[in-house]
């Protein structure tokens, strides 16, 4: 019997880093999976050349051809869903999403958020980052769940913020981290290591009681 490689659809909006991080980690087996589509909101962005180059197909659905965000999202769902995706992962994803849709993908939904989560939701978190003072800053893989970027964190990066760091500086710090920790969540969940069982997540059978660690290059796990 042949066993069926997993399937992922990313959703997109810009420039496509993590997407393209997350395409090495498929092409070099490090994910046990394939990427059947990606989806941009956006037309033209360098993200969707990115999975073009890679001879990915693509889509761009213009939210702002659709009278709702609901009916943009019910045309979302059934792009994705040609695809059986057992994970559908936001790649800066510039879109709040609906109910209808988080609902529908419950358990299945990812995204990174550069912030150590819960600090800093939503926007211009390095510029608030630097603003706090803070000598610590991050990004966070997590579940999305009805209330923004507040769903289980799978993973964090620690990012050391230097005396003459900028928002800029910072930005691609965390940056380079997140490449790291979003293709390792992604390929945890693929080969089952993390999975939700009656609704709680697992890491290797035992609910995740704190995130797991990325640090000096390596996975710190509880
Ligand atoms: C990343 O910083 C990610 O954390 C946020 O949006 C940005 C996307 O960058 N959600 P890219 O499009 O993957 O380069």
């Amino acid at each position: 019997m042949v066993n069926k490689r997993a399937s992922l659809v990313v959703l997109i909006s810009g420039s496509g880093s993590n997407l393209q991080a997350i395409i090495k980690a498929v092409n070099n087996g490090d994910i046990n999976a394939d990427i059947n589509a990606v989806i941009s909101n956006r037309a033209g962005v360098k993200g969707l050349q990115i999975a073009e180059q890679a001879g990915i197909k693509t889509f761009t659905l213009d939210h702002t051809n659709y009278s709702s965000r609901e009916n943009f999202d019910l045309a979302l769902i059934e792009c994705i869903d040609q695809f059986s995706p057992s994970l559908v992962i936001l790649a800066g994803f510039m879109r709040i999403l609906s109910d209808v849709f988080i609902h529908h993908y419950a358990e299945h939904l990812i995204n990174i958020h550069p912030s150590l989560l819960p600090k800093f939701k939503g926007l211009n978190t390095h510029e608030r980052a630097l603003n706090a003072g803070d000598s610590i800053h991050g990004a966070s893989v997590h579940m999305v769940n009805a209330e923004l970027d507040s769903g289980e964190i799978v993973i964090q990066a620690e990012v050391d913020i230097k005396p003459d760091d900028n928002k800029e500086s910072l930005a691609e710090r965390v940056l380079m981290q997140e490449h790291k920790i979003y293709p390792l969540a992604i390929s945890l969940f693929v080969d089952g290591t993390l999975c939700f069982k009656q609704h709680v997540l697992q890491f290797k059978n035992k609910p995740l009681l704190q995130p797991l660690l990325w640090t000096s290059n390596k996975l710190i796990t509880p």
